[in-house]
């Protein structure tokens, strides 16, 4: 059967791009969210989100009336569901969000319909899911009840997108097909294959669910590796930028570049998910997640040492030197400031210090109201021509476009690698 109409549950940063690409290929789509705002937004053809080319689909696939939102479930043939996946208390998951998504379209779900995880969630999550469904709907069958005859079928398929890239990866990457069987991985294909260019990749929903946390993981594990080796090479007065390039001509070497921590709300996050389900096994993946946490507080003594290191250097008391924090993002040249380690570095620093602490921040126009009233948003020049301390923190390319050369401040703390 084809699909004609398909429903897409959370429209934030995964949800409302997929939902859009679906419509851009004329399929009748359907956006569910608990959010009012965001669906007055997108039925206006406007995004309350920031993503490139995302406000133009958004717009076309609107105003063409394949696209619409709303806050009541609705019939479909296909379901997605990409509501968030937080962690919560000791690290564990939380999947609250996907149990109240489940519940919502259980009452609208008909014989034929395919139902879609695409949250990041624990090995596991996809079964439970089903039964969630079952529970709610006994007149239907299910993947585990019936297997390939159930009339309802369910798959896990991860979303593995760079914020920024969005639009374009969503389609060109290849994607994971994690069905609870046979039948339902090859429906979710086809229904991925209305708008993919990358390969459907198939297998078992635990397996799915597992490839998505090992992705972060394995990212989370190699960063606080360079992390680590950025430790030791302070320690050790080696430049660990110098280090990591020699190291990496090694054929078969190629370390990645450490920086005052791990931010957002993948990387940081979806390890804990392997670590909750097996603290005995995940070792490494648990001290990769301590190495990377840690890191600002490192950073913050940094930045102590060099400031003690500019008032024994000069006859100025301490509120009178001033500290320039460059960037708050969790990465490079985006405005994303959730989970940042920039953020939590600049915020402990105002806490501290009795002088002024200025914020750059190219990608935003006023601070967030955890640092209002405690530091100011200044300009680049501003800052550059101002402070005594210097604190890198986001590689953005208005900071990388200043050479080390022309930076006249003799006190920096620099955790990407920029200036020294
Ligand atoms: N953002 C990324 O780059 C990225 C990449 C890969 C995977 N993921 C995963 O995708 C999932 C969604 O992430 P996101 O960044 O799109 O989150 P988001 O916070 O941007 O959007 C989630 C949306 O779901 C809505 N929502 C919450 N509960 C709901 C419910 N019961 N019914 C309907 N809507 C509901 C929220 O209002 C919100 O608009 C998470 O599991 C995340 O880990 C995100």
């Amino acid at each position: 059967m084809s699909f004609k109409t398909i429903s897409v549950i959370g429209l934030g940063y995964i949800g409302l791009p997929t939902a859009a690409a679906f419509a851009s290929q004329q399929k009748e789509v359907v956006g569910i969210d608990i959010n009012p705002h965001a669906v007055e937004t997108i039925n206006r053809g406007e995004i309350h989100i920031v993503e490139p080319e995302l406000d133009k689909v958004v717009k076309t696939a609107v105003e063409s009336g394949w696209l619409r939102a709303s806050t009541t479930p609705v019939a479909a043939d296909a379901y997605l569901i990409a509501v968030p996946t937080p962690f919560k208390g000791e690290h564990e998951p939380d999947m609250t969000f996907v149990e109240a998504a489940a519940k919502s379209i259980a009452p609208v779900l008909k014989k034929g319909s395919l139902v879609i995880l695409e949250s990041t969630s624990p090995v596991g999550a996809t079964e439970q899911m089903a039964d969630w469904l079952a529970a709610a709907r006994p007149d239907l069958t299910f993947p585990q009840q019936a297997g390939e005859q159930a009339d309802i079928n369910i798959a896990y398929c991860p979303e593995r997108v760079l914020p920024g890239q969005v639009m374009v990866e969503l389609i060109k990457n290849d994607r994971v097909i994690g069905g609870m069987t046979p039948v339902c991985s090859a429906r979710a294909s086809e229904l991925y294959n209305i708008f993919l260019e990358g390969e459907c990749v198939v297998t078992n929903s635990r397996t799915a669910e597992m490839c998505k946390l090992t992705e972060n993981s394995f990212r989370d594990v190699n960063i606080a590796f360079a992390n680590e080796l950025s430790l030791i090479c302070a320690d050790q007065g080696i430049n660990v930028w110098e280090l990591i390039r020699l190291a990496n001509r090694h054929p078969r070497v190629n370390i990645l570049q450490p920086g005052p921590g791990v931010g957002g709300h993948c990387i940081a996050v979806d390890p804990w998910f392997i670590v909750a389900q097996n603290p005995q096994q995940a070792r490494l993946i648990r001290t990769a997640r301590e190495v990377n946490d840690s890191k600002p507080h490192w950073v913050m003594n940094q930045v102590k040492a060099t400031v003690a290191d500019c008032l024994a250097a000069s006859d100025k008391r301490a509120s009178d030197v001033k500290i320039a924090c460059f960037g708050l993002a969790f990465k490079p040249n985006i405005d994303d400031l959730r989970e940042s380690p920039a953020m939590e570095i600049a915020h402990s620093i105002a806490q501290w210090h009795s002088g002024e602490t200025l914020v750059v921040e190219p990608n935003i126009h006023q601070l967030p109201p955890r640092l209002a009233g405690q530091s100011m948003l200044v300009s680049l020049e501003d800052a550059m021509s101002q402070a005594d301390v210097l604190v890198m923190l986001v590689d953005h390319k208005e900071f990388k476009a200043i050479a080390g050369d022309n930076v006249r401040q003799q006190y920096i703390v620099d955790t990407k690698g920029v200036w020294r």
